[in-house]
This record gives C-alpha cells, structure tokens and sequence, in this order.
C-alpha cells in the first residue's frame, strides 16, 4: 500500500474528464468568462486510462468521474465501461448536475457505473435560475427520477449550503430526499479556486445545520463514518439518512485518501493544491508506465497536503484563486480539478 508522509493511503482517484459545464453555479463558475484547457491538451480515454492503470497498481481502487459537468464529455459511457473492465476499480461513481441524466442513467448503468451523487441546491425553480444561470430544475429532479429507474441505490444529493440563498431549504432538502429515496449532503460553502463570490459569512457550520435539522425534525442520531468519506451522516427518528460535509469548520484532511487528475492529465494532491503533478505531459512525452509509477509514488509517499486544516488559520480567506489567476491557469479552478 502506498501511504503518504501522514500515514494517508493513496485510495480515490477522481477523475475530471471536461473543465466544461452546462451550468454557472455561483459557488463554482461564476465570471462570465473562462479560460480552457487547450483542446489538444485532453487526454482521450485510453491515455486517461493508461494513467489510471499506473494509480490501480500503487493501490487505488476506487475512482469518481467529475468535471465540470461529465456527462458533456461526448461518450463518457465509453469511459464508464472501460474503467468498468479493470478487476482493480472496486468501485466507479460519478458526480454529476444531473441536467443530462434522464436520457443517460440506463446507459452509463448499463456500462458499469455503480454510484451517482447529484448537485442540487434548491427546489424552487426562480433560486435555480439565479444560482445556475439556466433553467434546468425539472430536468435535474427527472434525472433522479431516471437513475433510480435505472437501478442506482443509495444516491446521493450534494447542496451547498450559502447563507442568504438557500439556508432556509435545508429541511425542504431532507423531506425531498425522503420522498425520492436518496441521501441529501448539506455541504459548508468552501474558498476553492473559482469560489470568488464566497464569503466566511455565507458559510453555515455544521452545528447549525444540525440545529435546525433537529428543530424542524427531532434528535438525530451519528452513525458510524462510512471510512474516509467526508460526510458525517445522521439518521432522523423515521429513519431518513441524511449527511453534513464540513469542509470548512472541521476538515477532514486527516483521513484525506484522494487525488485528482484533470482532463489534461494534471495531478493534484489536494483539492487546495496550488501545482499538480503533469502526468499528462509525462505520458506524451512518451514515459514509461514504469517512470509513471515511480513519479506517482514518489510524489504521493512525501505527501504533507492538508489544504482545508491550513485554511482555517488564514488571516483572512478568500477563493484559492480568483478570476485573473484562473486565466493565467486554468488548473486552479474547482470547475478543472472536479468537485
Ligand atoms: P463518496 O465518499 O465516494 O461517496 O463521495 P464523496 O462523499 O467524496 O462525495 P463527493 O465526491 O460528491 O464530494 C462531496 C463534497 O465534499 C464535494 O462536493 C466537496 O464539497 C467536498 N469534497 C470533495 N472532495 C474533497 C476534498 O478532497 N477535500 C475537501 N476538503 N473537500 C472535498
Ligand atoms: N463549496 C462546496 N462545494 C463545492 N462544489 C463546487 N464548488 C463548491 C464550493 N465552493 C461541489 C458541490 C458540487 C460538486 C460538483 O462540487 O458539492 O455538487
Ligand atoms: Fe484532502 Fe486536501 Fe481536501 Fe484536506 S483539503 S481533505 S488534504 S484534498
């Protein structure tokens, strides 16, 4: 097992296959303009998965498509299965908006994908509007609708939750999940790169989620954490399941097993990694699987990353990386290394 300078074992791999999205959420993509990653620099799937071959063999078992958004990734049912076909991936999901979802969950069911967690804010189609800049509720609410159709159990809803926006929809959020059979996550807001409207007074810390869970719902009861998953999850009298991520108040760096490689082959440590590691250009650059490893293992076995735990201290905080930043590099924002 390959473990990092903490004791952490290289264990998730997410991958992000676009740096595009059909929506602007405010908390993620909010300019009007961005710069891409250069089109020739996108690794087709099968030098992705050449890469993610390297990350099986160093102990990697489970990875998660992100983006952007991945399903505008033209065939990403395609990604799905060959991923699908590796003994090593115990475990395939995907973190989607879920705006395609309705005509794709049989199909990327059908090729191999084992779990899905959906973004979804609100329920009031006037507040999606504003937070996505398109008009797309019904079509994420009848995306759950299909996958659950489609065979997927236990997804999962991410919210961010943003004081002043959609604070006051938290219990509307857990009765939703209720009704159509998932498992809502009320995340804090986080200072990632491209988060520049984010402000330490839009965050709302656990305790009060969980405050006013528990007032609308009565006690809740902790569950056991799911291994180093970030949510700490909560079970309601009737039994509703529902998590809180508490990226801000009280990071989980500590159990921290993931890594992120972009569409182009980036590899970052941590979400809140100013460089990464460019596998990609390794790779073109025609190095052996063998140099690959070694890099990867090298890099992760003198990893010390604990981006979220060092924010907490900052002085004064504010998105990792704001607009000209993100021009000058387009890496550094969350909407390129995934969500
Ligand atoms: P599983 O454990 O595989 O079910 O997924 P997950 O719980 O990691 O879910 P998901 O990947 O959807 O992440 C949920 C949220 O946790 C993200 O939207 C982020 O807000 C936060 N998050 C995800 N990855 C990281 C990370 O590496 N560091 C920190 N600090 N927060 C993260
Ligand atoms: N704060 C918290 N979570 C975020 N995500 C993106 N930006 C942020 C942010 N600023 C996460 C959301 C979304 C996923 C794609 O990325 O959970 O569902
Ligand atoms: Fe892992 Fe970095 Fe996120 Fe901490 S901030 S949980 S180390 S990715």
């Amino acid at each position: 097992m390959t473990t990092d300078s903490r004791g952490r074992p290289l264990g998730s791999l997410r991958l992000s296959v676009t740096d595009r999205c059909n929506l602007r959420c405010s908390y993620c993509m909010p300019e009007d303009r961005y710069t891409w990653l250069p089109k020739q620099n996108l690794l087709r799937f099968e030098e992705t998965c050449e890469l993610v071959d390297v990350f099986v063999e160093l102990g990697v078992s489970e990875v998660r498509l992100t983006g952007g958004e991945p399903l505008v990734r033209a065939r990403v049912e395609e990604m799905v299965r060959m991923l699908a076909s590796r003994p090593g991936i115990k475990d395939i999901a995907m973190t989607t908006n879920g705006v395609l979802l309705a005509d794709r969950a049989r199909g990327l069911r059908a090729a191999g994908l084992q779990r899905l967690t959906v973004s979804l804010d609100t329920l009031r189609p006037d507040r999606f509007l504003e937070l996505t800049r398109r008009d797309g509720l019904s079509s994420v609410l009848a995306g759950i609708d299909s996958a659950r159709q489609a065979g997927f159990s236990r997804i999962k809803l991410n919210t961010v939750v943003m004081r002043g926006f959609n604070d006051d929809e938290i219990e509307e959020i857990i009765d939703y999940s209720r009704h159509a059979g998932v498992e809502a996550r009320l995340i804090e807001y986080m200072d990632v790169g491209g988060a520049t409207r984010w402000a330490p007074e839009k965050v709302v810390p656990k305790e009060e989620i969980l405050d006013r869970v528990a007032r609308r719902f009565g006690p809740l009861e902790q569950l056991p954490l799911d291994g180093p998953a970030p949510a700490e999850r909560y079970v309601l009298g009737d039994g509703t399941v529902f998590g809180v991520i508490s990226s801000v108040s009280k990071p989980f760096c500590r159990a921290c097993d993931r890594s992120r490689l972009t569409a182009d082959g980036m590899w970052f440590l941590c979400l809140y990694a100013r460089k990464g590691v460019d596998l990609g250009r390794m790779l073109r650059d025609g190095a052996t699987p063998e140099r690959i490893r070694s890099t990867v293992q090298t890099a992760w076995s003198t990893r010390c990353d604990h981006g979220a735990e060092e924010r907490t201290v900052l002085p004064e905080r504010s998105a990792l990386a704001g607009e000209g930043e993100m021009a000058a590099d387009p890496h550094l924002g969350m909407h390129t290394r995934g969500g």
